[in-house]
């Protein structure tokens, strides 16, 4: 299996960063392409660099290498992740307007007609953001967004990141156990219940 994966520069770099680990493990072939914005919050919000994460690719490609094989469509893929995928990075692929590799490959995923994820992470949302989200939807891709669930107790941070990165890769066809997939009510009860803070009197505003 190949598959690209775009990571932007939306907050939530640790998504992709996992979700490189886990097809790095599965041994899928991947392309990583990283915008600039994306070597930013990795910088900020882990303790990699950019080469920790080429470490974990097949091949990386620069964010500017419009020659690169997967700018075209005839170099055959099995689909894109974009994750986390900024509204910057949705507003190029809504528009068509692709002006770095990221916003390219996307481009030619969709034209192809092979599946494309995105993981869109920002909050609130403006109309501009959930009219491009209604667009690239209405042209075959998939708006995933950082939305985890609380059904099954999640404990760690971990288990939150790897709901999100569990359900993007369902949606490119690739088999895993990142999920603790929903087997009734009686599943999700049997988990241990954390131990919650007690809540601190009440502030006024
Ligand atoms: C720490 C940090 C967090 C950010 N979080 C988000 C976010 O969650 N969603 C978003 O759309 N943009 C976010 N941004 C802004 C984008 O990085 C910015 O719009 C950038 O131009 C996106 O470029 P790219 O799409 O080429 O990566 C964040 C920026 C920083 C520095």
């Amino acid at each position: 299996m190949r598959l690209v994966v775009g990571i932007s520069g939306a907050s939530g770099a640790v998504y992709g960063i996992r979700a490189l680990q886990v097809l790095h493990g599965l041994g899928v072939e991947t392309h990583l392409i990283l915008t600039e914005a994306a070597m930013e919050t990795v910088k900020l919000e882990t303790d990699l660099k950019k080469a920790d994460l080429v470490r974990l690719a097949t091949e990386a490609h620069k964010i500017d290498d419009i020659t690169s094989k997967i700018a075209s469509g005839s170099y055959k893929t099995d689909g894109m992740l974009v994750i986390p995928c900024s509204m910057k990075t949705l507003a190029g692929i809504a528009t068509g307007y692709s002006d770095n590799l990221l916003l390219r490959a996307a481009d030619v995923t969709i034209k192809e007609r092979r599946r494309l994820v995105l993981v869109v992470r920002e909050t609130p949302l403006s109309l501009i953001h959930l009219e491009n989200m209604a667009t690239v939807t209405r042209a075959g891709a998939v708006v995933l967004p950082a939305m985890p669930s609380f059904y099954q107790r999640p404990r760690t941070v971990d288990e939150l990141v790897d709901q999100v990165v569990g359900k993007a890769l369902d949606m490119v066809g690739v088999e895993h156990s990142l999920l603790r997939r929903w087997d009734g009510p009686r599943g999700a009860q049997s988990r241990t219940p954390q131990r919650r803070r007690r809540p601190s009197p009440s502030r006024s505003a």
